[in-house]
């Protein structure tokens, strides 16, 4: 039977479990609708729900060496948040206040098989989309703060209650707080609240904006998160994989190689080439290929590479010894190259790119011992003091007297 298309105002972002349908919908439709897409609170969607795991034996668990476990109080009049790392101990626990604080143990779906047996109900989902059953459980007040996850998950309540909040404003601001090491959102305004019972679940997808604090006395929550890699990881490690089944001899080629007209450029033919060795980067714009080329190929087989001064020199002092005829001299491990961008000129050196005019940076990439002009001008002042700075330029002093 096809399933009809309601338009995307009238979709409920609320509705009520029954037997025949957990989700309060097929799965084909909740996933059609709602599935990384927009929350949904469903009532009852795990009716009679009797949690498989007494919140003695999650501390128990929270106990255990190998267990991920995280026990946060929350200073409410200070609006400091501690935060322990497991393994926890009994006496963690004993000096626990009596409200305002949760313990979060991840993976108890690998210890605890009836936890584990509550993912057949998420069997229409890939298996490996799912990453773990995050059990909380918190004393009134508890809670982890206004976060954003980068994943699906559904928050399903084990024990007590549970007040949500979640912002569905695309345009809610997304910075973090620095004075937390929870990687909480400085502002929070929800546009949605709901008191959540034993049996209700809510779904959220990545991105959206949320606080679950627990309500009136214990509370047990349990997270069944997803795993989405970054694009980040996908292209770290298929270029990995990528590599180890590469044949050594298929290498980097230039036969069509001409005389260099500015010594260090990676030049246009050097672009072309690069694209020849590596046809899966065929995506890649030609200034993200730079880039990552420019940066790759001078950190390349470097056996050592230069420290940074314990001390930075500043503007002032590096100007005062070049008029006073001290000499820059390249350090020998620092390996160079430069590229001219779209719209900007890179310099980069072992691994590290630094903005620089084509001429500075040829002139760094031709000479060891750098002709300094009478008066340098600031901006290239300002790249030798990061190079000498990072250990790339030596600042040798005149002897004249
Ligand atoms: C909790 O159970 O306290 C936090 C779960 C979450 O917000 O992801
Ligand atoms: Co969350």
């Amino acid at each position: 039977m096809a399933i009809s298309k309601p338009s995307r105002k009238t979709l409920p972002l609320e509705v009520r479990g029954t037997a025949s349908h957990p989700l309060g919908m097929s799965p084909a439709q909740f996933l059609r609708d709602y599935w990384q897409k927009r929350p949904l609170l469903i009532r009852n969607a795990f009716a009679d729900f009797v949690p498989p795991l007494e919140p003695n034996d999650l501390a128990g668990l929270a106990c255990e060496p190998a267990a991920l476990a995280r026990l946060i109080v929350h200073d409410e009049k200070r609006d400091r948040w501690h935060v322990h790392p497991g393994p926890l101990s009994e006496d963690d626990f004993a000096k626990t206040p009596s409200t305002h604080w949760t313990l979060l143990v991840q993976d108890v779906d690998k210890w605890d098989a009836d936890v584990a047996k509550l993912l057949e109900h998420f069997n229409f989902l890939p298996s490996w989309r799912v990453d773990d059953i995050m059990i909380s459980y918190a004393e009134a007040g508890g809670g982890v703060g206004a976060h954003v996850d980068q994943y699906d998950v559904f928050l399903l309540q084990g024990l007590g209650q549970r007040h949500w909040g979640i912002s569905d404003d695309p345009l809610a601001p997304k910075e973090f707080r620095h004075d937390v090491e929870l990687k909480q959102l400085a502002h929070f305004e929800p546009t949605h609240e709901w008191l959540l019972d034993p049996g209700d679940m809510l779904y959220l997808p990545p991105g959206v904006p949320h606080d679950g604090v627990a309500f009136g006395g214990p509370c047990m929550t349990f997270s069944i998160g997803m795993r989405a890699p970054s694009q980040a990881e996908l292209t770290g490690d298929l270029a990995d994989h990528i590599a180890e089944h590469l044949p050594e001899e298929l290498r980097y080629a230039d036969p069509d190689l001409k005389p260099a007209k500015a010594t260090g450029e990676i030049d246009r033919a050097a672009i072309e080439r690069l694209r020849t060795a590596l046809p899966f980067a065929a995506a890649l714009s030609d200034d993200m290929l730079r880039d990552w080329f420019g940066r790759f190929i001078t950190r390349y087989r470097n056996a050592q590479v230069p420290a940074a001064l314990d001390k930075p020199l500043d503007a002032a002092s590096l100007a005062k010894q070049l008029k006073a005829g001290a000499q820059l001299l390249r350090h020998p491990w620092s390996r160079l190259a430069w590229s001219r961008g779209k719209s900007a000129c890179t310099l980069y050196v072992s691994g590290h790119a630094y903005p620089a005019t084509p001429s500075q940076a040829q002139q760094l990439c031709e000479q060891r011992s750098l002709d300094i002009p009478r008066k340098p001008g600031s901006d290239e002042l300002a790249l030798w003091l990061a190079l000498v700075n990072d250990g790339h330029l030596l600042l040798q002093k005149s002897r004249r007297r």
